[in-house]
């Protein structure tokens, strides 16, 4: 908080540090991706087919990854991070469009896409829920959700941290809390969960679930 503060004053520009997080955003990556977590990502990116949505693509770090998908549809609400992601879009092995929009509002039908994707996402999105309850409804039935995401760790001490560190974390890193159970959330929203794989102390979950909806036939 302090040094947000500090770097505001020195500008006098209020939304400086939102302007510089996207230009940053893949030097601050680069060490984690390159240590395993760009292999974690085409590993679970591979497996996306068919019509595909992903959520928050960020600077597209994704995008090289997807192999077979017939076209990806990836949604960004931070115009400077979308526009980051266009030489990213273009040079992949299948169609991207990137679009502005929020997760918690998707500009979709029902029932529309085979695969949704969300990595590093449900930190930031303000109403998760929410975003949940809109992709189980753009998402066909028996649809397949990818996700990789950073959660509250179950460690007593190490997830009290986390509950501590989160209202600097925040400022610091565009809207990202460190204590959401996003496991927890994605099951509670419907989605039946079959396979959770966990990286990094637990800290990192990789989830595949499935899109149960209810019929009355
Ligand atoms: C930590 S970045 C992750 C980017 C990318 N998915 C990745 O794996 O590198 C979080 C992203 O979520 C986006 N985001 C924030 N609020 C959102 C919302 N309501 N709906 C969709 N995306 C959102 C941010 O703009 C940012 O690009």
């Amino acid at each position: 908080m302090l040094i947000i503060n500090w770097l505001n004053s020195v500008t006098g520009d209020e939304s400086l540090w939102e302007k510089w997080f996207p230009k940053v955003y893949d030097s601050l990556m680069g060490p984690l991706e390159r240590r395993g977590f760009g292999q974690i990502r085409k590993k679970l990116i591979q497996k996306a087919h068919g019509e595909v949505l992903e959520i928050g693509s960020g600077t597209g770090l994704n995008f090289p990854f997807y192999e077979h998908a017939n076209k990806v549809t990836a949604i960004e609400p931070e115009p400077r991070m979308r526009e980051l992601s266009l030489p990213r879009a273009q040079s992949a092995q299948v169609p991207i469009d990137v679009i502005l929009a929020e997760a918690e509002k998707l500009p979709f039908p029902d029932d529309f896409f085979d695969t949704v994707v969300c990595t590093l996402v449900f930190c930031t999105i303000p109403n998760p829920t929410k975003a949940l309850e809109e992709i189980r409804r753009v998402c066909k039935p028996e649809g397949h959700i990818l996700l990789i995401e950073h959660v509250k760790i179950e460690h007593r001490f190490l997830g009290q941290l986390q509950e501590w560190l989160t209202p600097f974390w925040k400022r610091l890193c565009d809207g990202c809390h460190l204590n959401r159970n996003t496991l927890h959330l994605v099951k509670l929203a419907g989605f039946k969960v079959t396979s959770v794989n966990r990286y990094y102390k637990d800290i990192f979950l990789v989830v595949e679930a499935i899109n149960k909806k209810q019929s009355f036939f």
